[in-house]
């Protein structure tokens, strides 16, 4: 977008904001609730979110009835409801809802569409119509596509994305670039790369594993092991969110990553060492379809221009994951024991 003309949102740390967060009882969703209202103890916000699979209000348990935060249960996509509740008094929208997984949008990418498309132009339209001030999509690397075995992606990066997942986030980005060009709106959009941390939903890989490995269950590798992702804890993706909405520029997409690249395998392997689990759990399966070999991210944009950099080391982010895993059971086993249990079967027994 760099030929658009750029301003910075003025929001100081003295401004009252109203945030309407979407997608707040997921992983990263909830986490950024806690993190803001930790930080900021002027700003409120509203947490739109339908539970699907992925949504879970225990997540928030801690918060529930803290004055500066209200919950609605509601999709995206009704236009009448996220009208009401923009038209109520929201300053900033930040954009988390999705459905996330890459094999699920393998296996039927229709709620991918629902959701990732039209769900964020039923937001955009509303923040139309309301003039807010921000609108923050939280969006992925996944919309550049794959890397070879070297360099990383930059915002100048051509969008290529090649999962109907990163296809639907990447529809999303260009409908959040358009509504910038053509009607002026607000806009920022971030591209992180793979999230770890408390909350993550057990199909993502890091809580698959360290759950499957407690249960001494197989870990499925897919391929050979070799496809490299580039982790990063998610109250380092959270700050880098503040940091976009306070200092980023509108009409500017910035990427977010931790320059911390492990193959699946390494990343496995160190996990079961931190766990002091055997090796054999390892189970190679086959591949997913178009299966990304590499992501990497290039930072240096977000760290020139808002001054955000990524505080926690992998290996204290890793152990304090683990511990977090081992010392919340009681909130993996419900998923898993819940109609996760007949996806984890279906998927697995495919493989
Ligand atoms: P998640 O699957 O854990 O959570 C998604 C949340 O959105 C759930 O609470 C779900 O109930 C809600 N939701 C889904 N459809 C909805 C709808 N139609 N209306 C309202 N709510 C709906 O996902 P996550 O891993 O926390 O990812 C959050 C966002 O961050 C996504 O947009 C994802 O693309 C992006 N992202 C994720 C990662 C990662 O590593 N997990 C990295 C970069 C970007
Ligand atoms: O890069 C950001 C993206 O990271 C986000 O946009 C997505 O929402 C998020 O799900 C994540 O996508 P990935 O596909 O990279 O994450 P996942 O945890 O599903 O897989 C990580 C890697 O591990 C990937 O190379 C596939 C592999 N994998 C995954 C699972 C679930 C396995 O080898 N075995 C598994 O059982």
């Amino acid at each position: 977008m760099a030929h658009l003309e750029k301003g910075r949102y003025p929001m100081k740390e003295d401004i009252k904001s109203r945030l309407l967060v979407t997608g707040g009882a997921g992983f990263i969703g909830s986490n950024f609730i806690h993190y803001i209202l930790g930080e900021h103890p002027e700003w409120t916000i509203t947490n739109l979110d339908s539970l699907t699979y992925a949504g879970n209000l225990e997540n928030l348990k801690d918060i529930e009835n803290d004055p500066r935060y209200k919950f609605v249960k509601g999709d995206i996509t009704n236009r009448e409801l996220v009208n009401q509740l923009v038209g109520q008094g929201i300053d900033v929208i930040v954009n988390f809802a999705a459905e996330s997984h890459v094999d699920r949008s393998i296996m039927d990418a229709s709620p991918f569409i629902r959701t990732n498309i039209e769900g964020t132009q039923v937001l955009l339209e509303a923040a139309r119509e309301y003039s807010i001030k921000l609108f923050l999509q939280v969006s992925t690397d996944e919309v550049y596509g794959s890397l070879g075995s070297t360099g990383k992606f930059s915002e100048e990066t051509s969008l290529a994305p090649n999962s109907p997942y990163s296809a639907c986030k990447a529809s999303a980005d260009l409908l959040c670039r358009a509504y910038y060009h053509t009607h002026g709106l607000p806009i920022k959009i971030t591209r992180c790369s793979n999230n770890y941390g408390p909350y993550q939903f057990p199909e993502k890989l890091i809580p698959l594993l360290v759950t499957n490995a407690l249960e001494n269950k197989e870990i499925p590798v897919y391929g050979d092991g070799m496809n490299v992702r580039d982790w990063i804890h998610t109250e380092d993706h959270c700050r880098a969110l503040d940091f976009v909405i306070q200092h980023g520029k509108v009409g500017e997409a910035y990427n977010v990553g931790s320059d911390n690249e492990q193959t699946n395998l390494d990343l496995v392997k160190a996990i079961l060492d931190i766990m002091g689990k055997s090796h054999d759990l390892i189970k190679f399966v086959t591949d997913r379809a178009g299966h990304d070999l590499r992501y990497a991210i290039d930072n240096t944009k977000i760290e020139s221009e808002t001054g955000w950099k990524p505080r926690i080391s992998f290996e204290e982010g890793l152990k304090n994951t683990v511990n977090w895993y081992v010392q919340n059971e009681s909130w993996w086993r419900r998923i898993k024991s819940g109609e996760y249990a007949d996806y984890y079967q279906q998927m697995y027994s495919q493989r």
